[in-house]
């Protein structure tokens, strides 16, 4: 079937809308009508050529919700009309690492950046004039429809509203767990979260859900800063300096028990800023991605050493996605996590450049395309 969708041709590019090829689903695949999708910063990446795709032109998108249209043969679990949130990681089940309870770090992550199928990386699902193009994560959600595996579908409640639902497959699991199982934030903690987009906010969240006395949002923009303060936080600063001086001044000078790296573009000496504002056995948690050739970072060895500083880094916040996607929005229907205020704006699939320049702007806590 031919669809509309949202790619990048090559980086450093921008979004163009225009219809692509979409195959039928095979074994274990899906075909999705999207009912919205998230403008998280790591597709940027892909069209600022931060982070390379493995194919351009490459759909853009991997926070996205939507229906089931079409179910692919001998392919249980799933029926026309399900709704389903995807995670933009795939979980197969029966590699080391999804046994383990570590489903984040599934073995079929290593395909996630090649744009074709995740279990089967030369294959693609959708093509323009024949040629491969790639759908980011194995998604591609900025689509109108597009072609899943099972490996990244939940499914969910019905009554679901999915333009809300869609910040769990990405935003929210990772800035809440890089918080609560990256960091263990435990009562009474005192935290930093440096950068508060769609990810920190939900670090934020997951601080102030997890106990935390004292959540100190960094950012440089004051509207991200009133959010924060809004969502949980308890503090704010406009630099991690700052942050880190208010952190010494409740903690009897000893420092920040957790700092939380969920900055934009991510950087070595963020990273330096956040480890120097924890104290002796604290740690620092880094999410954040930026350019993925950078190697290095400014921190002092001693204090690592001396201080036994713990350096974490977090991929979906050490979730286990087809149990943790549910379990954040049970969340949000009992009232315990909010989603409905995390959407600053929202656009058309023909909007997204709009979109990300919002987000570029510091508009948007979360922007999000609604189908
Ligand atoms: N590890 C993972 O699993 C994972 C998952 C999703 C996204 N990410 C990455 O997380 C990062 C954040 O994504 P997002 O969608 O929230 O981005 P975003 O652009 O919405 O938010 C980033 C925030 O960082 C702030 N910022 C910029 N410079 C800063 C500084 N020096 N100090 C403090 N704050 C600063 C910006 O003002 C902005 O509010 C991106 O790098 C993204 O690629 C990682
Ligand atoms: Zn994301
Ligand atoms: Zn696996």
């Amino acid at each position: 079937m031919k669809t509309r969708a949202a790619f990048v041709r090559k980086a450093p590019g921008q979004f163009e809308v225009g219809e692509v090829d979409l195959g039928e689903p095979r074994q274990n695949e899906l075909l999705i009508k999207m009912s919205a999708a998230g403008l998280c910063h790591s597709d940027d990446h892909i069209a600022t050529g931060d982070i390379p795709a493995g194919v351009y032109p490459m759909i853009g998108g991997h926070e996205g919700a939507g229906v089931v249209a079409g179910v692919g043969p001998n392919t249980p679990g799933f029926s026309e009309g399900d709704k389903v949130v995807f995670s933009f990681l795939p979980s197969c089940g029966r590699c080391r690492w999804c046994a383990a309870g570590m489903q984040n770090l599934c073995d079929l992550g290593a395909g996630l950046l090649s744009g074709g199928r995740p279990d089967d990386p030369t294959s693609f699902r959708t093509t323009m004039d024949g040629a491969p193009v790639g759908q980011m994560c194995g998604l591609g959600t900025f689509a109108e429809h597009t072609v899943v595996s099972v490996d990244n579908a939940v499914k969910v409640d019905e009554d679901l509203d999915l333009s809300k639902a869609v910040l769990t497959g990405c935003g929210v699991g990772t800035g809440w767990g890089s918080a609560v199982n990256s960091a263990a934030v435990y009562p009474g903690d005192t935290v930093i979260v440096m950068g508060v987009g769609g990810i920190g906010i939900n670090a934020v969240q997951g601080a102030a859900h997890a106990g935390a006395a004292n959540v100190i949002a960094v950012d440089p923009v004051a509207f991200k800063r009133e959010k924060a303060q809004e969502l949980g936080a308890t503090h704010a600063a406009e630099t991690i300096e700052e942050g880190a001086e208010i952190a010494r001044s409740l903690t009897n000078g000893q420092g920040a028990d957790s700092a939380i790296v969920t900055v934009g573009v991510t950087k070595g000496e963020h990273v330096a800023g956040a480890f120097a504002a924890i104290r002796k056995a604290g740690t620092c948690v880094v999410t954040g991605l930026g350019n993925i050739t950078d190697v290095g970072l400014p921190i002092s060895i001693g204090e690592l050493t001396l201080f036994q500083k713990r350096l974490q880094g977090s991929l979906f916040g050490a979730s286990n996605p087809k149990k943790d996607i549910l379990l954040m929005l049970s969340l949000y229907k009992a009232g315990k996590l909010k989603l409905d205020e995390l959407i600053t704006n929202t656009y058309t699939l023909d909007d997204i450049n709009q979109g990300y320049k919002d987000m570029h702007d510091g508009k948007n806590i979360r922007g999000v395309i609604v189908f």
